[in-house]
């Protein structure tokens, strides 16, 4: 099946809606009228307190200018970051996007260039249900904030299983402000409220939820706010 030119890989058996997701983002993700609001490059920007594009640029450095073999991104994304990295994507290269929202899939689809070399797949991040090692690369894009602890760790463990040993996996989210950032102490009561999982990442850095031994490379953005993690697998 093809939608606007994207192939469109529907999911074999009926994904149920994550509970968290349905309890805590039926406002930003799950109603179909969630997209209409959010889905805006200067809306994502306010909710990343201006630091959209420094984020996405990022990731994308991190990933390189241009991506050969297969890259995988795991769940959609508000704004550019989607429609940017499949400009990346090498010749004879390819992008699957998966998300457990079809709401969520139908929108990439619509933001993707012509011809790009995209595929959409409805997956849980906890069971990807792809072959061990299949993708050269992944990336978890603001996604792991929004999971509790348990759905989090089993995220990681499926995105480092589906990469292929040699391959690498990039890591985006929040992060422990430093001690004079200003919103250090405005920000926890507004994710206890809107986000109430992010906080376990700034209890318990993404590096130190990876298992002992991997290569990678640690960053933070914007004094200590966000955190980088970039993984050889
Ligand atoms: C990547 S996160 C948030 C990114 C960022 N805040 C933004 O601007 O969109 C949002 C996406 O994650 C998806 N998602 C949440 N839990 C998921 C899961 N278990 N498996 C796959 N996708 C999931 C949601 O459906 C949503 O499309």
């Amino acid at each position: 099946m093809s939608d606007g030119g994207v192939t469109v890989s529907p999911a074999v058996w009926a994904l149920p809606v994550p509970d968290y997701l349905e309890k805590n983002y039926w406002w930003a993700y799950v109603r179909p009228r969630a997209v209409w609001v959010f889905d805006r490059q200067w809306v994502v920007n306010l909710i990343l307190f201006g630091n959209a594009t420094r984020l996405i640029d990022s990731a994308l450095e991190a990933l390189g200018s241009s991506i050969p073999g297969r890259t995988l991104q795991i769940a959609c994304v508000y704004g550019d970051f989607s429609r940017r990295l499949s400009e990346r994507i090498a010749p004879g290269g390819s992008l699957d996007i998966v998300d457990v929202l079809d709401v969520q899939l139908k929108n990439v689809r619509r933001k993707m260039p012509p011809g790009a070399p995209v595929r959409t797949i409805q997956r849980d991040s906890t069971a990807l249900q792809f072959e061990n090692a299949s993708y050269d690369q992944a990336v978890l894009f603001f996604l792991l904030h929004e999971q509790p602890d348990e759905v989090r760790q089993q995220t990681i463990r499926e995105a480092l299983r589906v990469v292929k040993p040699g391959g690498k996996l990039v890591i985006l989210d929040y992060h422990h402000p430093r001690w004079w950032h200003p919103l250090r102490f405005i920000l926890p009561p507004a994710l206890r409220l809107l986000e109430p999982f992010a906080l376990g990442l700034w209890r318990r850095p993404i590096d130190q939820r990876l298992p002992k031994g991997l290569a990678m490379r640690c960053d933070t953005i914007d004094g200590g706010l966000y955190q980088r993690v970039v993984v050889s697998v």
